[in-house]
């Protein structure tokens, strides 16, 4: 068989197709070359018969050229289609309005992380950020919680396995922000006005708990910082988070790194203070507060006999659940559009 013939054929097989001005003389080329006994498949069909070295070349060259006059002949029909579609079957409507992409907007949880830092920020507080895998030391250690203390068993933590520091314990997810106040006395000398916006991790799940949740933490040090001082800024917190009707109260309570140490509630949102169902006789509790343990000065090496201090952690999806009526925190994480386009 002559590779001389093949080429020809193939070329002139390709030249054909080009040249073709429909589609019925597309397909008399497709049988007359590629067709079941088109001039290729009848060469493709002898070649079992040959013999000789050629007969592998000769098998490529053929397979070859079935394939580019297969290749042509599609590309041909394509553009055939292309330039035979009629001009009236295409329609547009300039006048026709486009269609509005819809707009999303800042999640929840973003938005009451800048709200609450502004309203912080006004009375001269500075946002900080502290490792949210934190030593042993800053999350409990430090905060008067030593090891095997029964007081760590409410922070329900995560420890971090083969991560451990000789000078400050193992490792954990931070339970609670108030890892920050060691890391902020560390870093800042009196006067000291601290906001600590974190995420935090317990092992707890349910409607009111999540195991990855937001607190803000407050810590003021300064000479001659008091209670007072703490329930006026915590009140205008409350009245500008939530409304100007709005109240708060201290119950006392204990925390190891406060003393003394105390629950904040907030006059419910629902019946104003009067008593309802969502309340507890007309308020709600938002976190702790209290003033900062003269031995959590020390290690934050602060003299306790200078300086005083109060420090507060809320936790903010709750605080946002308040404002707006959820009732279950994790439609906050859900990612639910029905949820979050309500906001
Ligand atoms: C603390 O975490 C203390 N560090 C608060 C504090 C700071 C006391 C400074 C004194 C001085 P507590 O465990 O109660 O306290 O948590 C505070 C708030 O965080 C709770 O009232 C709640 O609003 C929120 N919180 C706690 N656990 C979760 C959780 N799993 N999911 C969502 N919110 C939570």
């Amino acid at each position: 068989m002559d590779i001389n013939r093949i080429q020809n054929l193939k070329n002139q097989a390709i030249s054909n197709i080009l040249e073709a001005k429909s589609e019925e003389e597309l397909e008399h080329l497709r049988v007359h070359y590629i067709g079941r006994k088109g001039e290729i498949t009848e060469l493709i069909k002898k070649l079992p018969s040959l013999e000789g070295e050629n007969r592998k070349e000769i098998g490529i060259l053929l397979n070859d050229a079935k394939r580019a006059i297969g290749e042509t002949l599609q590309q041909a029909q394509g553009k055939l289609q292309i330039t035979q579609e009629p001009l009236d079957k295409e329609w547009l409507d300039i006048t026709t309005p486009g269609k509005k992409p819809s707009h999303g907007h800042l999640h929840l949880i973003t938005d009451a992380i800048r709200e609450i830092s502004e309203i912080f920020e006004k009375i001269g507080f500075t946002r900080v950020a502290y490792p949210e895998v934190e030593w042993d030391w800053y999350a409990f250690e430090g905060l008067n919680m030593p090891k095997n203390h029964p007081a760590r068993d409410e922070w329900e933590t995560f420890f971090i396995q083969g991560l451990s520091s000789k000078k400050y314990g193992e490792a954990v997810l931070t339970p609670h922000t108030s890892s920050g106040q060691l890391r902020e006395m560390e870093k800042t000398k009196p006067p000291i006005r601290m906001l600590n916006i974190a995420k935090c991790y317990r092992r707890q799940a349910g409607v009111s708990h999540a195991p990855m949740f937001y607190q803000f933490e407050t810590l003021v040090v300064d000479r001659g910082i008091n209670i007072a001082h703490l329930k006026g800024t915590l009140d205008y917190f409350a009245r500008q988070y939530f409304g100007p009707n709005r109240k708060t109260r201290i119950r006392p309570f204990h925390f190891q790194f406060t003393e003394p140490s105390f629950e904040v509630d907030v006059t419910c949102i629902v019946c104003g203070g009067k008593g309802c169902r969502v309340c507890k006789q007309g308020w709600l509790e938002l976190g702790g507060a209290g003033m900062v343990h003269p031995q959590v000065l020390k290690n934050g090496e602060i003299d306790p006999e200078k300086y005083t201090g109060f420090a507060s952690g809320f936790g903010l999806e709750r605080v946002l659940m308040m404002k707006y009526g959820i009732d279950d925190i994790r439609l906050l994480f859900s990612g639910d559009l029905r949820f979050l386009k309500q906001f």
